[in-house]
């Protein structure tokens, strides 16, 4: 779909080396109105950058001497095993970056034999993705509407269609604000369809607000509502959004199995915390009752090992995904997803560690004020 051509910075023979490389070639390809989508944050985006500066203000207390010669980044998330500890989380609309999108990333995650979170907002539907990539491992993202038939009807086609897990997300009972997206008017092209809401669009509200039905998600979701998905599914429930140790604790007394520290690649509330700031006292509050995973602003092995050791079992990854698919749809998320393990094991052998087990609280150098 787009010609390929490498960053302009770099000789054209040059390979895509790092993740940044794959966000230059993203920008200068797509059209400047999904650029914006894809990379806006909320109001002034300080979360969305804290969420990358944040790693760099945290330095490492690397081992030396330790026989690293074989080193072997798999683990589990909810019992089943995963190539490293590395997933997609979920983004909206990946028809857009690349022709047959949500398809594409499920095959690289299939591929690469880890998770890939697929959104409420694809544009691919949860049955062409589970066809793409039948022996992919998947959970699916979903957001609650007004209409809970909606919900409940996706949380059947899921189970139908073999996902694993329900990733609640807790942070959008209204949607952020977005500046570049109001200055532009982004809508999702024409010829593209939210295809998980097919049969419903017309119940739901006649106006739309990203190619979606707008002022349809309940914004009076609370606890309780845990209880009501729990009746509908047996699957794990994982609630992604999670920014405190006071809704970690709620999250456990819930019976949910899982927590996604987020706050949404900062497109949410803007001046929140930094995800890997957030991490330690949730993983402290939890005490390994339900696993925690982290995502926001994971750019390289080194972030991927900080946040493993400061408590997470497994990282997630947005914008870089949309980065890949715009450069070689599934190649390219293959590309960024072999370039970010191959930084982690050696980041992981380079302080000294063999295996997931390795990797704790003592790599991380807390600073003495
Ligand atoms: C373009 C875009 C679309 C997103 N769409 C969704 C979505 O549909 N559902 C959801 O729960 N999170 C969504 N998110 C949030 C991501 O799941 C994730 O929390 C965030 O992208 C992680 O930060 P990173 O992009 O720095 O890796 C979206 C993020 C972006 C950038």
């Amino acid at each position: 779909m787009f010609k390929i051509k490498r960053p302009s910075l770099c000789d054209p023979e040059m390979p895509l080396v790092c993740l940044s490389d794959f966000e230059m070639y993203a920008k200068e390809h797509l059209p400047k109105s999904t650029w914006d989508y894809y990379a806006d944050g909320a109001d002034e985006c300080c979360t969305r950058d804290d969420n990358l500066m944040a790693y760099k203000r945290i330095r490492l207390h690397p081992r030396m001497l330790r026989d690293v010669s074989v080193t072997d980044m798999r683990t589990t998330i909810q019992g089943t095993e995963i190539s490293f500890p590395i997933g997609i989380a979920p983004t909206a609309f990946h028809c857009m970056a690349w022709h047959d999108g949500e398809m594409s990333t499920a095959r690289a995650a299939e591929a690469m034999k880890t998770c890939y979170i697929a959104s409420t907002y694809a544009t691919c539907s949860v049955e062409e993705i589970s066809t793409a990539a039948p022996d992919g491992f998947r959970w699916f993202q979903l957001y609650v509407y007004q209409n809970r038939k909606l919900s409940e009807h996706l949380i059947h086609q899921v189970e139908a269609h073999g996902y694993k897990a329900i990733v609640l997300t807790v942070d959008l009972p209204y949607t952020g604000k977005r500046r570049n997206d109001i200055r532009n008017n982004f809508k999702l092209p024409p010829h593209l369809k939210v295809k998980n809401f097919n049969g419903f669009f017309e119940e739901l509200n006649g106006n739309e607000e990203y190619g979606a039905p707008a002022n349809s998600l309940d914004s009076s979701i609370s606890w309780k509502d845990i209880y009501w998905l729990r009746s509908l599914t047996q699957l794990p429930i994982i609630l992604k959004g999670i920014l405190t140790k006071e809704d970690a604790e709620l999250a456990v007394e819930h019976g949910v199995q899982g927590i996604i520290v987020s706050n949404h690649g900062g497109r949410q509330l803007d001046g929140g915390p930094a995800t890997i700031d957030a991490l330690p006292e949730i993983v402290e509050t939890v005490q390994g009752r339900i696993e925690v995973y982290l995502d926001g602003g994971i750019r390289t092995g080194s972030d991927v090992l900080k946040a493993l050791a400061l408590g997470a079992k497994c990282v997630f990854i947005g914008r870089p995904v949309v980065w890949g698919l715009a450069y070689k749809g599934e190649e390219g998320v293959k590309e960024i997803l072999q370039i970010l393990s191959d930084e982690f094991r050696l980041s992981m052998a380079l302080s000294g560690c063999r295996n997931i087990s390795e990797i704790n609280r003592s790599l991380i150098q807390f600073s003495k004020l």
